[in-house]
């Protein structure tokens, strides 16, 4: 999948091959009350799908995505991380509603992993759905050398489908010979729309196809793993239902056009009944850079008979997550301004308890403020001290030029609102996609206790200060 726009001289001609990739098995790791140990190391995998060079990458385990971790809902997950890499590191459970402690943030919740170093990670995921895992170090060039997999916690009664798949999505900046670029954090992807990549790979590969069978129900779990693109697929020929977002369920519905957008760090679980015909094709387009579209696979039919002549007759609506019930009459407000940004209209910020001009922030790496402060990750004082328990609407607003997935660490919250309308549907999300100029009213029950971070989820965007600490006592 070369992004027309990006497409790098080794890349052309890639696009029209016709076969079929056979996905090599990734490991899936089905806990029952054993230990899973996660590796992260340095490793040589073929992102380009045989069709170019062998890329350096990152790893847990040696697979990209990391292995498939999957867990019941409320049973005990424990991993054992082992830091392989040249730089320290932790693991960030990103999505679920655990105790502060095991939530992987360096300098927060605990001291990063050294080179070398273990720790164990064990908590029970409270909240069925699709969750996925990253570093909270560096974490612009970790999961940008492909640091990431798939959590999925279990319903004990979950939809019946016939297969229960996950796309991880990502994008990648290789040079010519399909080397990762090292160029991180660099001050145009931090002051713009974060680093965007030129090869956009699935499960870890370029794949140009992905096979179906007539007559098949598919749960489709996707996940966007990259730094900083958003994907917008459409199904063509295909009517997916949407039944969570975030992991979170939600009263099932079919999107416009069936395209389905995602921010970085965002998920979506969606139904398929595959309607077609045995060796039927369809695209798969991600048009999520309107101008800029691009075919990002096809669903290519198998030639066997279909699995049943029409749709499976079976519900497919979620059961609920164990969500604390909104006092909307007790909540009190908290406002989150987002300012910064190449052709922004930030002019100074606080940084380290000092009024800055933003060419003396930039010198330092620093172009992005919430309410006016630049996140330190060296003093992670909270902006925010909330009280366990209580009902809270956050309002964001984005002051700046773009867009931005706004995530935070612990909790879950419900969009009630874009620019003044009501939402027409009831979202709960981890992280909501703000655009430029966009204002999002939400509410939530802030009761997990603990220091959480609340970012964008643009990994660039983060680093350059665009983040904030939410206390719950
Ligand atoms: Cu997906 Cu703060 O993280
Ligand atoms: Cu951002």
């Amino acid at each position: 999948m070369p992004i027309d726009y990006l497409r790098r001289s080794f890349l052309l001609g890639i696009g029209a091959a016709g076969v079929l990739s056979v996905f090599p098995s990734r490991t899936v790791f089905a806990q029952s009350g054993g230990v899973l140990s996660l590796t992260a190391q340095p490793t040589k995998l073929d992102l380009l799908d045989g069709q170019g060079p062998i890329t350096d990458v990152w790893a847990y385990n040696k697979t990209i995505p990391g292995p498939e971790i999957r867990v019941k809902q409320n049973e005990l997950l424990s991993t054992v991380f082992k830091n392989n890499l040249p730089q320290p590191s932790t693991v960030h459970w990103h999505g679920v509603r655990l105790p502060n402690a095991m939530d992987g943030v360096p300098g927060l919740t605990q001291d990063p992993v050294l080179p070398n170093q273990s720790y164990t990670y064990a908590f029970r995921p409270p909240d069925a759905g699709t969750y996925w895992y990253h570093p909270h170090v560096k974490s612009s060039e970790q999961v940008g050398r492909g640091l990431y997999g798939a959590l999925i916690v279990e319903e004990l009664d979950p939809p019946k489908v016939d297969r229960d798949i996950t796309w991880v999505l990502d994008d990648w900046r290789l040079d010519e010979t399909g080397a990762v670029q090292d160029n991180f954090s660099n001050m145009h992807d931090m002051s713009h729309g974060g680093r965007l990549g030129n090869v956009a790979t699935l499960n870890g590969y370029d794949s140009k196809t992905f096979e179906v069978r007539a007559g098949e129900r598919v749960r489709l779990r996707l996940i966007n793993a990259a730094n900083a693109r958003g994907f917008a697929l459409s199904f063509t020929g295909h009517t997916p239902e949407v039944i969570a977002l975030d992991g979170q369920p939600i009263e099932p519905f079919s999107p416009i056009n069936g395209r389905v957008a995602l921010g970085s760090g965002q998920r979506a679980d969606l139904i398929i009944d595959m309607s077609g015909k045995p060796g039927d094709r369809f695209a798969v387009d991600d048009d999520y850079f309107s101008g800029q579209p691009y075919r990002f696979l096809d669903l290519v039919y198998s030639e066997e008979m279909p699995l049943r002549s029409s749709p499976l007759n079976a519900a497919i609506r979620l059961p609920a997550n164990p969500l604390s019930t909104v006092e909307p009459s007790q909540a009190e407000t908290i406002d989150v301004r987002i300012s910064g940004g190449a052709m922004g209209r930030m002019k100074s910020a606080n940084f380290r308890g000092v009024d800055t001009g933003i060419r003396d922030l930039v010198k330092v790496g620093k172009v992005w403020a919430i309410n006016g402060k630049v996140y330190d990750p060296a003093n992670t004082s909270p902006m925010f001290i909330l009280a366990q328990g209580k009902t809270y609407r956050m309002r964001l607003s984005n002051d700046t030029a773009w867009p931005h997935p706004i995530h935070l660490h612990g909790h879950v919250f419900k969009i009630t609102a874009r620019n003044g309308a009501k939402a027409e549907r009831e979202i709960w999300t981890d992280t909501v996609l703000l655009a430029p100029d966009e204002q999002v009213e939400t509410i939530f029950v802030a009761d997990n206790p603990g220091d959480w971070l609340l970012h964008c989820h643009i990994l660039e965007h983060h680093e350059a200060g665009m983040g904030a600490v939410v206390r719950v006592v």
